[in-house]
């Protein structure tokens, strides 16, 4: 239903499963995912929700190897909203426990890839055991200069741009900024993601086609790519789809 909807983007190749090598032209440098489906995914087979997450997890370290065996130099992935606390306390809970979950496992295959891990999001609000999985890991991965995985943790993107708009504020009051320097790049270097180049491409999965308060300010120019396939499916040949129709499209930022 949903390929319908946005048209008949196929990527130009036959075989789908062909793979993205990082010497191609256009691949997308930043690319931002918000993984949706785990709840339907596990309802689909009568699991329980977390099982759902939990397959959510696998997919992410599928993506992370991907994006990096391609050339992506930022990979953001929005794991958890500040929305999300509305959902029951045990899967909450569930969720809080995953950073530290897959961080365990994954820390030495990350570090051996070279990858930087960081989040953006209000971490200081998240259970003592989420904050040091997810420090200890930016900690000991700071000096590697590879890939950057970038968790949206407890991340919400109006509330975002508030708090870096009253920064700004504060700064203009003391004088360290004059009004005539507030522009759209000085905003860029308050918000969370101010060391991060802007996405290229943002891929949403399970069919729902919003932004659900991601982003909102930095996807500005980004290429959107929907897809029905739940989160926990989420592979190689979805992937790569996604980037191959990224290279078609031509980026025009309101030029012609
Ligand atoms: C949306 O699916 C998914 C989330 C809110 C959580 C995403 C989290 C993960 C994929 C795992 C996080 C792991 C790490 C390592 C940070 P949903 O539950 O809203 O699905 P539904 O719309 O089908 O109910």
């Amino acid at each position: 239903m949903l390929n319908k909807l946005m048209g008949k983007e196929k990527p130009a190749e036959e075989d789908d499963l062909n793979e993205i090598k990082p010497e191609e032209e256009n691949i997308p440098k930043h690319i931002a995912v918000i993984m949706d489906g785990n709840g339907r995914w596990a309802k689909k087979r009568g699991l329980p929700r977390v099982a759902g997450h939990r397959e959510g997890m696998n997919a992410i370290r599928r993506m992370v190897r991907l994006a990096d065996r391609t050339g992506v130099e930022v990979l953001t992935l929005y794991a958890f909203s500040t929305e999300n606390w509305k959902r029951p306390k045990t899967e909450v809970e569930f969720l809080m426990r995953l950073p530290e979950r897959f961080l365990n496992a994954e820390l030495p295959e990350l570090i051996e890839k070279n990858v930087r891990v960081r989040v953006t999001g209000e971490i200081e609000t998240l259970p003592e055991y989420t904050q040091r999985a997810v420090k200890k890991a930016a900690e000991e991965t700071s000096g590697n200069t590879g890939m950057i995985l970038n968790f949206a943790l407890n991340y919400g993107s109006r509330s975002e741009i508030i708090e870096s708009v009253k920064t700004i504020y504060k700064k203009v009051e003391s004088g360290e900024v004059a009004f005539t320097e507030i522009d759209e790049g000085l905003l860029s270097k308050h918000l969370m993601t101010a060391e991060l180049r802007d996405p290229d491409l943002l891929i949403r999965t399970s069919g729902e086609i919003r932004l659900s308060n991601f982003m909102l300010w930095q996807l500005a120019y980004a290429e959107f790519w929907f897809t029905d396939v739940l989160w926990p499916d989420f592979d190689e040949k979805d992937f790569n789809e996604a980037v191959r129709v990224y290279q078609q499209r031509q980026r025009r930022y309101g030029g012609v």
